[in-house]
């Protein structure tokens, strides 16, 4: 299949999730999670929190965890046998605009960093409201990439590379910060939010995650920085990475709601 804008495969996503660890057990607190429960992950990735989640809803309950890329329901489905809760944890391929499940199927649903990549996040999120039942608990978190922050000392740079990296090198780079409307919009109901920040201070890290070398092509390409500029750019980083000073933030924001 095509890779598609910010594609990343299944090894980044255990270093990330190792992470954001506190941040995914905080998503599983506002999904009220209860033993025997039915859940389901939307975006599940290679079962980074359908597994976790099997641990918390036991062998009376089911999880279930869609994704679009096969190679990742896979993976998940390895992993779920590996973990020995295979039972009671399916993984299957569809995507986030079409879920193959009934109406009313689910007591909560979550989706952690997918929202990002979706062209239509409103149809995700309306069909997790359709297969979720009345009352059920609605847990979406994503990354605000117009938060993204990097001290340098070519500040003008990082802002137009901050930009092109939230509009250009991710399909909806600001939908953290649009959740809550989303949620509001949507008609669900007692619906909090938060927003985290993650700092990052492992310059190597940071340019896995946040800083990646696609966002620069894309700037250079688009005559949004010149080579020149990249140089002076890059120069400035390594000088803070080689004092142990590197430093970048970018906030995560988690909305939770339930269905009316
Ligand atoms: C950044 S990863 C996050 C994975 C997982 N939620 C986690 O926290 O580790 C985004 C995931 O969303 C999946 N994805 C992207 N667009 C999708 C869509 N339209 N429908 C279903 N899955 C999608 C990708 O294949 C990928 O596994």
């Amino acid at each position: 299949m095509t890779q598609p804008k910010g594609y990343v495969n299944s090894e980044y996503l255990q270093v990330v999730g190792a992470f954001v660890k506190h941040l995914k057990q905080r998503s599983y607190a506002l999904m009220q999670i209860q033993p025997g429960q039915k859940v389901l992950d939307v975006g599940c990735g290679p079962g980074t929190d359908t597994i976790p989640l099997a641990t918390l809803i036991g062998q009376t309950g089911q999880v279930f965890g869609v994704d679009y890329d096969q190679a990742m329901v896979d993976e998940a489905e390895q992993r779920a046998s590996k973990a020995q809760v295979a039972d009671w944890v399916k993984h299957q391929c569809a995507d986030s605009t079409s879920l193959p499940f009934d109406d009313n199927t689910f007591d909560a649903c979550r989706s952690e960093r997918v929202f990002q990549h979706l062209s239509e996040p409103e149809r995700a999120l309306s069909q997790m409201m359709r297969v979720t039942k009345t009352g059920g608990w609605i847990v979406v978190l994503d990354t605000d990439w117009g938060s993204l922050s990097v001290d340098t000392t070519e500040g003008d740079i990082e802002r137009r590379l901050a930009r092109v990296h939230a509009e250009r090198g991710i399909q909806n780079g600001y939908s953290g910060r649009q959740l809550y409307r989303l949620f509001k919009q949507q008609g669900l109901t007692d619906v909090t939010v938060e927003v985290h920040p993650l700092l990052v201070t492992d310059y190597t890290f940071a340019r896995q995650s946040a800083l990646p070398d696609e966002t620069e092509r894309i700037a250079l390409a688009t005559g949004t920085v010149t080579a020149e500029e990249l140089q002076c750019w890059r120069t400035s980083l390594e000088q803070s990475d080689s004092i142990g000073a590197f430093y970048s933030s970018v906030n995560q924001v988690i909305v939770a709601g339930r269905k009316p």
